[in-house]
């Protein structure tokens, strides 16, 4: 996949019979390689933008496309395979399994993906993100920061073309959230993988090719 892009995408939640509507009429193209800031306030759209744009909840109305397919002619488990040759995701809290070690946990996606694992890649990629002497190790044994890499190691492991993040420094001290910024830019140059990240830190948006704000459900380029 080469490109996602949304069309007058829409989306509204209900609440009691109550429309909350959140986004309206977004229009956004990403490519490969772009590195893509969400900004605005608390409440205004972003994680919910990022949700619909990895189809991980669906548009009120509006339209969703990877590259030349709109993605309702897709069913869920057409979707689900996508996704997961596709995306990588990494949210604010890292949500790592505590009863796997560092390796298992990375290896997690190409285990729902059935697909056999070349031990020298997984270890490339730990040791891009610097935990090879952590391999073993369970996550309780980890740092914030370095529990954060295991989530990128996990997330590059099916060598997406798009990773999805959601706040990835909201958690850190100043020190390890530019450790982790610092890793994911060079991971984004090094691979040509674009950054869909929703967040608040004016350091880490610095860096990005397009800035947008979500404000009053609208998008707009900063
Ligand atoms: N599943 C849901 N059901 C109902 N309302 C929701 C749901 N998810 C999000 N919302 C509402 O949509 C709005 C946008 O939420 P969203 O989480 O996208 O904001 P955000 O910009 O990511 O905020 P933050 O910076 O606090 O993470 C909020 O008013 C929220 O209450
Ligand atoms: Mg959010």
């Amino acid at each position: 996949m080469n490109k996602i892009q949304s069309i007058n995408l829409s989306k509204s939640f209900f609440i009691d019979g109550i429309e909350i509507e959140v986004l309206n009429k977004i229009n956004i193209s990403i490519k490969r390689g772009d590195l893509v800031a969400l900004s605005g306030r608390s409440g205004a759209g972003k994680s919910t933008l990022l949700q619909v744009l990895a189809s991980l909840d669906t548009p009120s109305s509006g339209l969703i496309k990877y590259d030349d397919t709109s993605i309702e002619s897709l069913n869920n488990s057409e979707l689900s395979s996508l996704r997961l040759k596709n995306f990588g995701f990494v949210y604010q809290f890292h949500h790592l399994l505590e009863d796997l070690t560092v390796m298992e946990n990375v290896l997690i996606p190409l285990e729902i993906l059935n697909r056999s694992t070349n031990k020298s890649e997984v270890l490339n990629i730990i040791d891009e993100v610097g935990l090879s002497h952590r391999l073993n190790h369970h996550p309780w044994r980890l740092s914030g920061g370095e529990k954060q890499r295991v989530a990128i190691a996990r997330a590059l492991i099916n060598k997406p073309n798009f990773i999805f993040l959601d706040e990835p420094t909201g958690n850190l001290d100043e020190d390890n959230a530019e450790i982790i910024q610092k890793l994911l830019l060079d991971i984004s140059r090094k691979y040509n993988i674009a950054l869909i990240t929703a967040t608040h830190d004016s350091n880490f948006i610095r860096n990005f090719d397009k800035i947008y704000k979500i404000q009053d459900m609208n998008l707009t380029e900063a």
